[in-house]
């Protein structure tokens, strides 16, 4: 299973486009053009030396798929080129990601500090879980730095946040945060997941750890779900590499032949559907049925100056409020035509959600009125379709709300 000599060899600084298609592809001795899918569990040795020098780590190749397979190694490479991570392992889901980031690396007794605004799974396993384990947690507001420093005890041992945020679109100072980790040596785990490999790298800011959800823009056709993690090639040895082993959170291949078929196209996606994500933005930024747009491509975004630092573009979800709470934000959703109504984003379908009712349905009024989830509050995932086709859709279902 040589590395593609091309790609693999080359000094030359690729771009990401290019990683996106080449990067970490191996191949068999048949010299196939698109990356082979093994569907295999276990490998075989060719003797009993080979499968002991195997498991001691002192000859390369692959033991069992829990631990590693070929086509999630490629994935696994992909994205740590995209990334400039050292390391990664692919997982079954987002979810699978986080909670292995996580829990890998704390012990009863530590404590961990993250930002309140973040997807709701990851609220389960901070607030609920990990105190089950001995682990303390803070939640804070986490747009102003002067929470984290406020809030962070010699014992604290990750720092957990998520930028953009979901569903407001809130931004966070990742260099700021990650000096604050640095100055207790905790580790910050970044959620990358609405801003993409290709418009945030979390490392280069100073995060130590990066996990995404590959179920949204990198497959971003509505098929697989998938995590990934990535990190420093120490990080994963000392934390994550036993822990994946023994708990078996890992891809599956068929999954990670999907999620490399999908980088292959994100880069194309992304341009477009943030091209389209920022039309729609500036479209509903002048509707009268609208009171406010959040869109971290527009120049009211409330955090645009670390926008204009930390991103290299907008973003393919923007949020929006109707003006007449629940019952217009439901007659809005039940008139649209194109846009489908969904819980899932990245997706090259047009999908919009009423977070109230659905994904942040569990939290109390309180907790989402401190997040900042009116119920006139939508959050919409813009897809591939032709803006002026969703622009239209979205006027008629407006003035059907009004
Ligand atoms: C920001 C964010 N992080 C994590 C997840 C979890 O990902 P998954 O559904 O792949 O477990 C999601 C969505 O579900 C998300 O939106």
């Amino acid at each position: 299973m040589p590395e593609d000599t091309k790609i693999g060899n080359t000094a030359r600084t690729l771009r990401p486009a290019t990683q996106l298609v080449h990067a970490g592809t191996l191949r068999s001795g048949f010299g196939e053009t698109s990356e082979s899918l093994f569907l295999t569990q276990g490998f075989v040795y060719p003797n009993a030396e080979a499968a002991e020098a195997r498991f001691k780590g002192e000859e390369p190749g692959f033991i069992y798929s829990r631990y590693a397979n070929p086509t999630t190694d490629m994935f696994e490479k992909r994205m740590c080129a995209l990334e400039g991570a050292e390391d990664a392992r692919a997982t079954a889901s987002g979810m699978a990601a986080i909670a292995a980031a996580i829990i890998c690396q704390v012990k009863a007794g530590d404590h961990v500090l993250a930002a309140r605004a973040m997807f709701g799974s990851c609220r389960y396993i901070i607030e609920t879980l990990l105190p089950r384990y001995g682990v303390d947690f803070t939640l804070i507001d986490g747009s102003k730095i002067e929470n984290w420093q406020n809030a962070v005890r010699p014992n604290t041992k990750v720092l957990f946040l998520e930028s953009p945020t979901n569903p407001t679109l809130e931004v966070i100072d990742i260099s700021a945060v990650a000096a604050v980790a640095n100055s207790v040596g905790a580790k910050l785990i970044v959620d990358n997941v609405f801003a993409t490999p290709l418009f945030q790298k979390p490392l280069e800011l100073g995060a130590h750890i990066v996990v995404y959800s590959t179920t949204k823009h990198i497959d971003g056709q509505g098929r697989c779900l998938g995590g990934m993690i990535l990190s420093d090639k120490a990080w994963v040895d000392e934390n994550l590499h036993e822990y994946f082993r023994h708990t078996g959170p890992g891809l599956s291949p068929f999954n990670s032949w999907v999620m490399l078929k999908g980088l292959e196209t994100l880069s194309v996606r992304i341009k477009q559907q943030t091209e389209n994500a920022a039309k729609i933005a500036d479209f509903l930024s002048t509707h009268s049925a609208v009171s406010k747009v959040i869109y971290p491509g527009r120049a009211d975004h409330p955090q645009a100056d670390i926008i204009s630092r930390q991103m290299k573009g907008g973003s393919t979800l923007l949020a929006f409020e109707v003006k007449g709470g629940k019952k217009a934000a439901f007659k809005f959703e039940n008139a649209l035509e194109i846009v489908l109504i969904s819980n899932n984003l990245g997706d090259s379908k047009s999908l919009v959600t009423h977070p109230t009712t659905t994904t942040h349905k569990n939290l109390t009024d309180e907790a989402r009125a401190e997040l900042g989830i009116s119920d006139g509050l939508l959050r919409l995932s813009v897809g591939l379709e032709d803006a002026d086709d969703l622009i239209e859709d979205l006027d008629i279902a407006l003035k059907a709300a009004l």
